[in-house]
């Protein structure tokens, strides 16, 4: 399947590296597990599909913990680096490289975690709509999912058309527009270290709470929940990050 998303090359992925995995949110997987575990409810040695993983550290992190996990992603810089990781760690995880359009492993998860704004990448809505439903048929009976990501009610309260950013050496000169009658951000980083300069840009959709609700409930998931944060806190005006949580 074609990469009908402004992610369409890796290049966003491999310039965008260094700030996307900055030393502080690398350490702060650890805490984000320890609340996903709890608010899920996961225990003993459940499978767990780890959908667009990145370079691992939740795969990683879950697979410390003892469960059985599978990481997905589509950009092979990224797959390299979080297997080099779980063969150092001698962590068993089962990573594949799959669009996650196309992914699908009917019945075998008792969770799906899609972490860190890896949802609404592509122009056809229908897209989204696969990967929920792929998802959907992946997780075993009362398996659940968990989508957390930017969402557009954070966006609006915390909206800043120019933001300077430091992670770890790189300066960042964040750009952000909206599009399209609110349903898509635009954003530009121009990343800066010593004589080192890149541009690159991105933009996906921007769901509401309700938006995503709505659409995880057509896929045919129950008891849809919203969450303000990793810890529980209610997606209101002070959710700093929109996540949800369906059953199968
Ligand atoms: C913002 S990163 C988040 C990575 C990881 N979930 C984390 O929290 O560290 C988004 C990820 O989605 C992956 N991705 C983008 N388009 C994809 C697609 N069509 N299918 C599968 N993975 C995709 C990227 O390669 C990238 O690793």
């Amino acid at each position: 399947m074609e990469r009908n998303s402004c992610f369409d090359n890796d290049e966003y992925w491999i310039y965008g590296r260094s700030i996307l995995f900055h030393k502080t949110r690398m350490r702060t997987t650890f805490l984000e597990i320890n609340k996903l575990i709890k608010l899920t409810g996961l225990e003993g040695n459940r499978s767990v599909l780890d959908l667009c993983c990145g370079i691992g550290r939740h795969s990683a992190e879950l697979s410390r913990r003892g469960f059985a996990v599978t990481g997905v992603d589509i950009t092979e810089d990224y797959l390299r680096t979080a297997r080099e990781n779980a063969v150092k760690e001698n962590l068993a995880i089962d990573y594949q490289k799959a669009d996650m359009r196309d992914f699908c492993q009917p019945d075998a998860f008792d969770l799906i975690i899609n972490m860190f704004t890896s949802f609404g990448y592509f122009e056809d809505a229908q897209d989204d709509r696969k990967v929920l439903e792929n998802a959907f048929v992946s997780l075993k009976e009362n398996g659940k999912i968990l989508i957390e990501l930017l969402g557009k009610e954070v966006v609006a309260t915390g909206f800043r058309e120019k933001e300077w950013l430091e992670y770890d050496g790189y300066t960042v000169l964040a750009e952000t527009k909206i599009i399209r009658d609110w349903s898509w951000i635009m954003c530009k980083w121009i990343i800066m270290k010593d004589d080192y300069k890149k541009e690159i840009t991105y933009s996906h959709k921007l769901y509401s709470g309700t938006e995503l609700k709505c659409l995880l409930e057509a896929t045919g998931f129950r008891n849809v929940r919203l969450f303000g944060d990793m810890s529980g806190a209610p997606y209101d005006h002070n959710a700093r990050i929109l996540l949800i949580v369906g059953e199968k």
